[in-house]
């Protein structure tokens, strides 16, 4: 039987940096081509922060749009989920700076550091909220600017990352079936030196040694986490099917984390879904971490692919391990 949901997106916008880094622009500075990344990430293009530009700032550009959707205002808003791992600082939340930028004075504000299922994380405990009666209006953010923990001489990582934010508005739902049906979440912290940042935070704080050494920069063994990464989205999409009660032929569309194309694809084939049922715009952010569901999932709403009653299917995988899925119906 299918689900009853308990919240549901009222309202989605998003915040991405005008500025774009071509892979034009990496052959000038690193050993790569475009040949190589296209082939082997999918990936064409990345909008990168511009010096103006905070985490905040994309996350209130964002929740504006999302609020004005959902027919919001400020006063409304009750909770600030931001799922990130590039705040704009370690103290305090950038929760807390988008709470006082958007002059949402009745919300509680806090970040939640889950990588790439960041946005997963934050719908999650939204719903949470909401079911516990301490919410009634909830933003669900996964923003990053991924360019401030990048090493751009580092060439298996730099062409990879991009900028940019998504805000839900969540609601409790009403009759009509519409919200969220399932959502899974996982985590597995043994593989945790797979994908991380090695220093700056508290075990080796800031210094010389750390910027000489460039470990306040992301490391990652791409091929162990692009196996551990299919494998755990499959399984998330399974049980993620299984918990709304719908199977994957009911499913209308796949938004799948952008992070690689091969992986998209590979996804896609366990969760027995055709390329024609996929969202792909990998090739033009990159991979936005907590930010790429939400952005995919607007770039469907805007293009009339996702419309009100379409059933969507959203997994990703990142850094932790942490993985997560979730059927939605729009
Ligand atoms: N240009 C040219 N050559 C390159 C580049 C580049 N940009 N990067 C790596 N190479 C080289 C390597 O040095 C290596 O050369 P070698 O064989 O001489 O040693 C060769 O290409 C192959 O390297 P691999 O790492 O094995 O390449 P692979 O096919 O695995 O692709 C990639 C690498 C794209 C990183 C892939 O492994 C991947 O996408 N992994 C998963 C990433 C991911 O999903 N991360 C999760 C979320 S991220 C987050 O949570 C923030």
């Amino acid at each position: 039987m299918i689900r009853k949901p308990i919240a549901a997106i009222r309202g989605l916008g998003t915040g991405v940096p005008e500025r774009i880094m071509t892979n034009a622009d990496f052959e000038k500075f690193l050993d790569t081509s475009d040949q190589w990344i296209v082939e082997r990430t999918g990936i064409r293009e990345r909008h990168i922060a511009g010096p103006a530009e905070s985490l905040a700032s994309l996350c209130r550009s964002a929740s504006e749009f999302a609020m004005a959707q959902a027919g919001v205002g400020p006063l409304d808003v009750d909770a600030i989920i931001l799922g990130t791992i590039s705040p704009d600082r370690r103290l305090p939340a950038t929760a807390c700076d988008l709470q006082a930028l958007l002059g949402a004075k009745n919300a509680s504000a806090v970040d939640v550091a889950a990588a790439c299922p960041g946005w997963l994380y934050a719908l999650a405990l939204g719903e949470g909220l909401i079911a516990s009666g301490q919410a009634r209006t909830v933003l669900a953010l996964g923003a990053e600017k991924l360019s401030s923990v990048t090493d751009y001489r580092d060439r298996s990582t730099a062409v990879l990352f991009g900028d940019g934010a998504g805000a839900a508005v969540l609601q409790p739902a009403g009759d009509d079936g519409r919200g969220i049906l399932s959502i899974v979440l996982g985590s597995d912290g043994t593989l945790a030196h797979l994908l991380y940042i090695p220093g700056g935070g508290s075990l080796d704080p800031v210094s010389e040694l750390v910027v000489r050494d460039r470990t306040h920069f992301i490391r990652m063994a791409g091929r162990e986490v692009f196996k551990a990464a299919v494998l755990a989205m499959s399984r998330a999409c399974e049980q993620a099917l299984a918990r709304a009660g719908v199977t994957a032929d009911q499913i209308d569309l796949l938004v799948p984390h952008q992070a690689n194309l091969r992986i998209i694809e590979s996804t896609a084939k366990h969760a027995g879904l055709p390329m024609s049922k996929v969202l792909v715009n990998v090739d033009r952010y990159g991979n936005t971490s907590s930010a790429s569901i939400p952005i995919a999932i607007a770039e469907g709403v805007a293009d009339g692919r996702i419309t009100p009653g379409s059933l969507l299917l959203t997994v990703t995988f990142g850094a932790g391990f942490t993985w997560g899925a979730a059927v939605i119906r729009w």
